[in-house]
């Protein structure tokens, strides 16, 4: 079976960031945002986003560091990725919604590829066969140096649900590596990916996000 996604109608747009970035608070302001310029909006995240991948996700988040080794845990990320695209993405962009979603293939690649150090060509070969050519319409990474990001894990942490902590345990040397992996993905796709200070309040974010779709997408409002 190909692995080509349909015709897309609506758009794709993903937060990528390391811990504690603040994805969730702004992809809730962004969907908010663009549901009152009347588009039809679906907010999602990864691992997860659709019942099976929501499975494969409780494999991956909890229990300890060194459960999998990186190309299996790798293939776990890609197997939730496929059932979130082909029973979700797909079909709501095929009718024209717009997706937001709380991290995506580029959290396979700064995560699995720099921080677990499986290395750019694998991620990108695997990413070929669970996804094709399909890619999002527009990526904006939360920056944030590692030791604020982490600080800001912890302290949200006891609202976590299920002990999900498992990557966030991982050592700082892993946190630094996926940062420069985010870094460097922006670097080489500068049309997709727009790397985003998270550093200041909220509403200061959430602006910089909607100037950043607004000018990227051409949505008005
Ligand atoms: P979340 O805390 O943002 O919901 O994400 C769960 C964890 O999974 C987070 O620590 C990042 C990690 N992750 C990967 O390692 N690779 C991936 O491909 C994705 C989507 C997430």
């Amino acid at each position: 079976m190909s692995a080509e996604s349909p015709q897309a109608l609506g758009r794709f747009i993903t937060l990528e960031g390391g811990e504690g970035a603040g994805k969730s608070t702004q992809q809730r302001r962004l969907a908010a945002w663009l549901r009152e310029t009347g588009l039809e909006v679906i907010e999602t995240r990864e691992p997860g986003g659709s019942p099976g991948a929501e499975e494969i996700r409780a494999l991956l988040v909890t229990g300890a560091t060194g459960r999998w080794d990186a190309v299996t845990e790798t293939l776990l990320h890609f197997a939730a990725r496929r059932d979130h695209l082909a029973k979700i993405i797909w079909p709501a962009l095929q009718r024209g919604a717009w997706i937001v979603c709380d991290r995506f293939a580029d959290s396979t690649m700064a995560y699995q590829g720099y921080g677990q150090e499986l290395g750019r060509e694998t991620v990108a070969a695997l990413y070929d066969l669970a996804v094709g050519d399909f890619r999002p319409d527009l990526t904006l990474v939360l920056d944030l140096p590692v030791a604020e990001g982490l600080a800001r894990a912890n302290a949200r942490n006891g609202a976590k649900a299920g002990g999900e902590d498992r990557y966030e345990k991982m050592d700082l040397g892993f946190h630094e590596r996926l940062r420069q992996g985010f870094h460097d993905i922006v670097a080489r796709e500068p049309g997709r990916c727009l790397l985003i200070d998270a550093a200041g309040d909220e509403e200061a974010v959430a602006a910089k996000v909607q100037a950043a779709v607004r000018e990227r997408l051409g949505v008005a409002g």
